[in-house]
């Protein structure tokens, strides 16, 4: 399997699957991990391990009556690069052993290792690697996966800390309901900080979240599963980061995004809604503030060019309705070619939304500090440039838009 790697000078490997290592009949017992190594953790960082494992903890199923019952500990062992709590430069090495591996679960997937599940990877697996894929809980495609991002994201979180830079993500809509956001400038950034994790969803509209969860009840009572939408906020990037062309930060920040399962749309600032606006709508108007180049509106997200402007980078993500579902569905055995009926009997969360939020935040993370570091690194190539142009915009810290 080829792409198992994120980053160019923070640059993140992950392995694992969603059970991990089988046993044959002759060699008893089962026992995969989820793996995180971080490749270019500047030396002399004092990790904070337990912050490691609340982020992990954000993202652990069985938190609620929506999430996944698996009862996955996420213990986060951190186990190379590390030295009596200081980074030391070298790779930092993160594992998380899968413990609720039960064979009552893993039978289940047996029972349907060789059918189609609609909405799910395991189709391309198939393609790709033939009966040798790993078929318990998607293997490789499983949200899983997402944990050793997770764990590798809080690490550089705490690096983005240290500049400043804060990145958050809520739930905004959740089955056609909707909940104020800060694009649409109906939630400010205080508010989204101050109810953020307050309700099993982590949606920062309190009320709007307790419409979100009725529902989900009885969405769930009907065998049924729903979509739904979460916005990511980071404040504090400075303004140029990002590479003009391929590497542009909105553009790696995509990438990050798209690399997770489940999602289908990306919109950055005023997103879709630029179609209908016109060039005097849209454009974020450049005043003078403290000194500093600020904007007072925010459509373009936080970017011009790809780059950071210095404001709120600011985009919502459209996620799927989670494909396990217990109505019945038609599909195809692989192995014989003939139609077949499957109703999953298999544990799944309700709704993604919970799950999902931070990943999301983990993989922003990681694509806006690596993207700080090659802006780091271009600008120690240019010793000419008079650093004025650099101090020109300060990061957005502070305050709303004001239109
Ligand atoms: C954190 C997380 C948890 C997930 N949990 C489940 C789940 O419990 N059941 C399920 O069917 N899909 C789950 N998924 C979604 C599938 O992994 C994903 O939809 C599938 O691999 C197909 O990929 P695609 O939707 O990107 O095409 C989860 C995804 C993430 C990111």
């Amino acid at each position: 399997m080829l792409g198992n790697s994120f980053g160019r000078v923070f640059q993140v490997t992950t392995c694992g699957e969603s059970y991990g290592w089988h046993a044959t009949a002759e060699d008893a017992g089962y026992g995969g991990s989820l793996f995180a190594i971080i490749n270019g953790v500047p030396a002399g960082i004092k990790l904070d391990v337990q912050q490691i494992q609340d982020e992990c903890d954000k993202r652990r199923p069985g938190q609620s009556p929506i999430d996944s019952p698996r009862l996955e500990t996420d213990r986060v062992n951190v186990v190379s690069g590390l030295f009596e709590g200081v980074t030391t430069g070298a790779p930092v090495g993160i594992l998380i052993n899968n413990v609720d591996t039960q064979d009552i679960h893993i039978n289940q997937y047996r029972d349907v290792k060789d059918v189609i599940r609609p909405g799910h990877a395991e189709v391309n697996f198939f393609h790709k690697y033939g009966e040798f894929g790993d078929w318990c809980g998607a293997g490789r495609a499983s949200g899983r996966e997402t944990v050793g991002r997770v764990a590798a994201g809080a690490v550089a979180k705490q690096i983005l800390a240290d500049e400043g830079i804060e990145i958050l993500s809520h739930v905004i809509e959740s089955h056609g309901i909707k909940g104020k956001s800060v694009s649409e400038g109906t939630l400010s950034f205080e508010e989204l900080k101050e109810n953020y994790r307050k309700n099993d969803l982590n949606c920062c509209d309190l009320e709007a979240a307790e419409k979100m969860l009725a529902d989900l009840s009885e969405v769930a009572k009907a065998g049924d599963t729903a979509g739904g939408a979460i916005e990511v906020v980071v404040r504090g990037v400075p303004a140029g980061v990002g590479e003009p062309v391929f590497d542009k930060l909105k553009a790696t920040i995509a990438h990050a995004i798209c690399s997770i399962g489940a999602m289908t749309g990306i919109e950055f600032g005023a997103g879709a809604k630029a179609t209908h606006m016109l060039g005097s709508e849209w454009n974020d108007q450049p005043v003078v503030e403290g000194g500093s180049v600020r904007w007072t509106t925010n459509h373009a997200g936080g970017f011009l060019g790809g780059m950071s402007t210095g404001e709120d980078i600011i985009f919502r993500v459209a996620v799927k309705a989670t494909p396990t579902i217990s109505k019945a569905q038609d599909t195809v055995d692989m192995t014989t070619m003939e139609p077949k009926q499957l109703e999953a009997i298999t544990r799944r969360d309700i709704t993604l939304l919970p799950r999902w939020y931070p990943v999301a935040e983990a993989m922003t993370a990681l694509a806006v500090v690596d993207g700080l570091f090659m802006t780091e690194a271009w600008y120690g190539m240019n010793k000419k440039l008079d650093p004025k142009w650099r101090a020109m915009t300060k990061p957005r810290n502070t305050g709303d838009y004001t239109k």
